[in-house]
């Protein structure tokens, strides 16, 4: 594809302005609208140089400019010299890059030889898979998916909560009061219970708690029957996840968890002792963090057992020998910002030069509108449900607007998860926001049903127009404002899912799509595809395919399908 930006680079180096490329590009901006050009050279820096008036400069220069192939004017204003884009060659460059890439139109090989490893959701074995952990979920697999379009050789690791003290009272509290019938019948749910009626217990009686730390250190050392449970847990918590993962439609490469590292870990508790990092306090063993502003990290507890930190270490050590990775990114929330601030200067003092390329991406927290989640109080929405609700909402909604759609099961899953995993990723991941079932199941405003029902739209044009990919297109014939606007938009399309990779944020992604389905319902209203003539009619089915299949590129790296019907 054609870069404008660079062109316009290049016609001011043949100019022999003085100027070296990099300084070139440093004063190129752009426009606050296309009346004004969709790329402007500011000259104002130049004065000092060429000791003259900025707008002198930027006369001179431009009269000197000759716009060739790429741009159709090139003219001043005051000290900027504003370049317009050639819109045949924009049309021509877009469309054809689409019609030749396809379902890669977006993607490059940056990523090619290089290990991207992606960890998200993580939830924790015998709690709640809750609506809270949606967003490390669906936040996560976009940007798996999006590492993966980019040439990178990505894995999805699940990090399971699946060890740590919790593990000796829920043994614990099984050998007293559990019944392998009533779990296996409702795990979760059971289990909490369990863990609850043991917190309420240990209340009154003190020495639940050295029974529960008797079992997490058995635990620790092997016990058979401690293993055998604690498998069991994990085997029946790990079922129930993986419902929602198949919702979802979400696979994972590894589900190596908190216990998988629990015997790696002697050997890097004595790394950190010969690297002379470790302190003892209060019988347990720590690492001073007080000159980086940070609370110390506490790697062994008093009573031997290790921590959550000293997993994570161990983790990262492991990751980088096992696969040797590029970029080791972590999707959890801002709650444990401090967590692995902390840790990962562990790494960084241990001597590790790629501690930074371990990356915390963390978001804010989703609250629903009756009010916050809390496991404490009792009042989880289970994830599950948030999705079964959805996806018989939108069903209702299905038979009310197209009662003779075929699949109609199918197509509700797709939009009604989609809804979901859409509402979650169009604002930026970082902000705290309030989950409300009316605007996420919309089929207008900012949804996930607004973009998928104008990608079915856009099918079902290219169905009813009877669209040939090989057709003769004449692309100066799409110089409607509405279809150039759309066309820019697709050509931004690629740099957006590159600062969505740069900046770990999917909401990039789902930004820019619903502003290509905002542009083409405008182009679809003010531009009749299907009643016009010959090579317009073609010209317009190109662009109409060109959008379909942009938009089921985005929709694909947010984790969303693309029904055809809808
Ligand atoms: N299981 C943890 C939780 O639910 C999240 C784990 C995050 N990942 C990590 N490597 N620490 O809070």
């Amino acid at each position: 594809m054609i870069d404008f930006k660079k062109e316009v680079v290049n016609s001011i180096l043949e100019i022999d302005s003085g100027l070296d490329k990099e300084e070139i590009e440093s004063l190129i901006e752009i426009p606050p609208s296309y009346n004004m050009g969709d790329y402007a050279f500011a000259c104002f820096r130049l004065a000092k140089t060429f000791r003259k008036a900025p707008n002198l400069i930027a006369e001179e220069l431009a009269n000197k400019l000759d716009g060739g192939d790429y741009f159709e004017k090139i003219e001043n204003v005051g000290p900027y010299i504003n370049f317009f884009i050639n819109k045949t060659k924009l049309a021509e460059t877009v469309i054809d890059n689409i019609k030749t890439k396809g379902e890669k139109f977006g993607s490059t090989n940056i990523g090619q030889g290089r290990k991207a490893l992606v960890e998200f959701s993580s939830p924790n074995i015998a709690k709640p898979f809750h609506i809270g952990h949606i967003r490390s979920t669906v936040i996560g697999n976009s940007l798996f998916k999006i590492f993966k379009f980019q040439g990178f050789d990505t894995l999805a690791l699940n990090h399971l909560g699946d060890y740590g003290t919790q593990f000796g009272m829920l043994i614990a509290a099984y050998k007293k009061w559990g019944d392998m019938k009533v779990i296996e019948a409702d795990p979760i749910n059971e289990l909490l219970k369990l863990y609850v009626k043991f917190n309420e217990e240990a209340e009154k009686d003190e020495s639940l708690r050295d029974e529960a730390r008797y079992w997490f250190k058995e635990l620790e050392e092997k016990n058979e029957e401690a293993l055998e449970l604690w498998q069991w847990i994990r085997d029946v918590s790990l079922k129930e996840f993986n419902k929602v993962y198949d919702l979802l439609n979400i696979k994972f490469d590894s589900y190596a968890g908190e216990s998988f590292y629990s015997d790696k870990m002697p050997k890097v508790i004595e790394e950190m002792e010969d690297k002379g990092l470790l302190q003892e306090s209060k019988g347990a063993l720590i690492i001073d963090l007080e000159e980086y502003d940070m609370p110390p990290a506490l790697i062994k507890k008093s009573d031997g057992s290790t921590l959550y930190t000293t997993r994570d270490i161990a983790a990262a050590i492991y990751r980088k020998e096992q696969y040797d990775f590029y970029k080791n990114i972590y999707v959890v929330g801002s709650q444990q910002n401090l967590h692995f601030r902390q840790w990962i200067k562990v790494i960084d003092l241990m001597g590790y030069d790629w501690a930074y390329d371990c990356v915390h991406v963390p978001f804010g927290m989703v609250s629903l509108e009756d009010g916050t989640l809390s496991t404490r109080r009792g009042r989880v929405v289970f994830l599950e449900d948030v999705l079964k609700k959805a996806i018989a909402s939108t069903l209702k909604i299905m038979e009310e607007r197209n009662p003779n759609l075929e699949n109609k099961e199918e197509v509700a899953k797709e939009v009604g998860i989609g809804a979901i995993i859409f509402q979650e990723l169009f604002n930026n991941r970082i902000k705290d926001y309030i989950f409300s079932w009316e605007k996420t199941l919309s089929f207008e405003g900012e949804t996930g049903p607004y973009v998928q029902y104008t990608h079915a739209r856009a099918s079902s044009l290219l169905e009813k127009g009877n669209f040939k990919l090989d057709n003769e297109v004449d692309y100066g014939l799409l110089n409607d404002e509405d279809e150039i606007n759309l066309i820019r938009f697709l050509y931004k399309f690629p740099d957006a899912v590159l600062d969505a990779l740069n900046k770990y944020e999917p909401s990039i992604i789902a930004r820019h799509i619903i502003e290509i389905t905002k542009a083409f319902n405008k182009f679809y209203n003010s531009c009749p595809v299907l009643s016009a003539e010959g090579n317009l009619k073609n010209a317009r089915l190109m662009l109409v395919y060109s959008t379909k299949t942009v938009l089921k590129v985005g929709l694909g790296l947010l984790g969303m399908k693309a029904p055809d019907r809808m």
